[in-house]
């Protein structure tokens, strides 16, 4: 297969990247390291470019002979999208606008389109699954919702064929890969308490305590990055021409902020500081999802079903690149 990824450099983007390439496929990252890392990325596999760039777009699809995009390129941070709306429209929105039009100028058909947990419905019935009403309480979510939209109404019309992922919380790293989470200005919990443990931080906030939960503090479904690669590499073979198909992707199992800590200081072997601070605006209390629908219909098997093996793989990365990419360490 000959693939395009949008966002490969980025987290989620290079592991694909990664594993693709593994497999055999032929697929080169396209991305404006404005978050990514050109060190994430194999030699002559990146592209430099902004996905509003209709034209340099279509023409790294067509000198690349891509029959398949996976479009991982986005503003994610809920916060920033609270405080940031127009430029989470501006990207997010006009970004995949541009990805559609991009494709139709060329002949690449299929599209896997990584969208998110956060165009759900805050509510209490969990797991949740692809048929729970989809109403986005952030600037983030709505984009990614409206991009969803989108692309159905280009799927029906003219023939693009779509597999749209709603990720959950993507976490872990690759043995032996140059790759792992690591941002310019990190808020995901992972790395954040993982950079205390590496000595780079002092110490962690845990947003909330009095969350209607087990022990009080959010619950999420982690799923390692190796096994969101290995849904879209499922889902990109499945898209039929025209045709639309959304699957959540989790492990269906809920984690504690304070049992991802526990996990952590266990793959550490020692304490990690942390202290409770305020809810962050945007957090629901639990988001956990039922990928049976990426089970039975795509042949969807984790590698890494439990958090526990989750962050030690992201502490073997934190340990060897406690600085993430900075300084050549990538
Ligand atoms: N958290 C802390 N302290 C921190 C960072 C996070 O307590 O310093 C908590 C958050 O409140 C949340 C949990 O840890 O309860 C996980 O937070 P992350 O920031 O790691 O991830 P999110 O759940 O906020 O984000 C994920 C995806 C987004 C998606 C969102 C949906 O990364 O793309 O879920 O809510 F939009």
């Amino acid at each position: 297969m000959r693939v395009l990824m949008t966002g490969g450099a980025g987290y989620v983007g290079s592991a694909c990247l990664r594993f693709l390439l593994d497999r055999g496929h032929d697929a080169v990252a396209y991305d404006d390291l404005s978050e990514g890392n050109r060190a994430a990325v194999p030699g002559d596999r990146l592209i430099e470019g902004d996905i509003r760039d209709v034209d340099r777009l279509a023409g790294a699809i067509r000198e690349h002979g891509a029959e398949v995009v996976m479009h991982f390129a986005a503003l994610a941070i809920v916060p920033e999208s609270i405080r940031e709306p127009d430029r989470y429209w501006d990207v997010n929105v006009n970004g995949t606008r541009s990805i559609l039009k991009a494709m139709l100028a060329t002949d690449a058909r299929r599209l896997v389109f990584s969208s998110t947990a956060a165009t759900y419905a805050f509510t209490d019935e969990q797991p949740i699954t692809e048929r729970t009403p989809q109403e986005p309480r952030t600037p983030y979510g709505s984009t990614k919702l409206a991009c969803e939209r989108m692309i159905r109404d280009h799927a029906e019309g003219l023939g693009i064929g779509a597999a749209i992922l709603r990720y959950f919380n993507a976490a872990g790293a690759d043995a032996d890969a140059p790759h792992g989470e690591c941002r310019r200005h990190e808020t995901h919990l992972i790395p954040l308490i993982l950079s205390v443990a590496a000595g780079t931080r002092e110490k962690v906030l845990i947003y909330g305590d009095d969350w209607p939960t087990r022990d009080g503090t959010c619950v999420r479904d982690y799923v390692h990055v190796a096994d969101l690669a290995q849904a879209h590499l499922l889902a990109a073979e499945a898209i039929e021409p025209g045709g639309v198909a959304a699957y959540n992707v989790g492990n269906g199992e809920g984690t504690t902020v304070l049992e991802v800590l526990r996990a952590c200081e266990k793959a550490v072997g020692r304490p990690i500081a942390h202290e409770f601070a305020e809810r962050r605006p945007g957090d629901p209390a639990v988001l956990v999802a039922s990928p049976a629908r990426l089970s039975e219909d795509l042949g969807w098997r984790p590698a890494f079903p439990h958090i526990d093996e989750i962050v030690a793989t992201a502490w073997r990365w934190h340990r060897e690149h406690p600085r993430g990419y900075a300084g050549g360490a990538g």
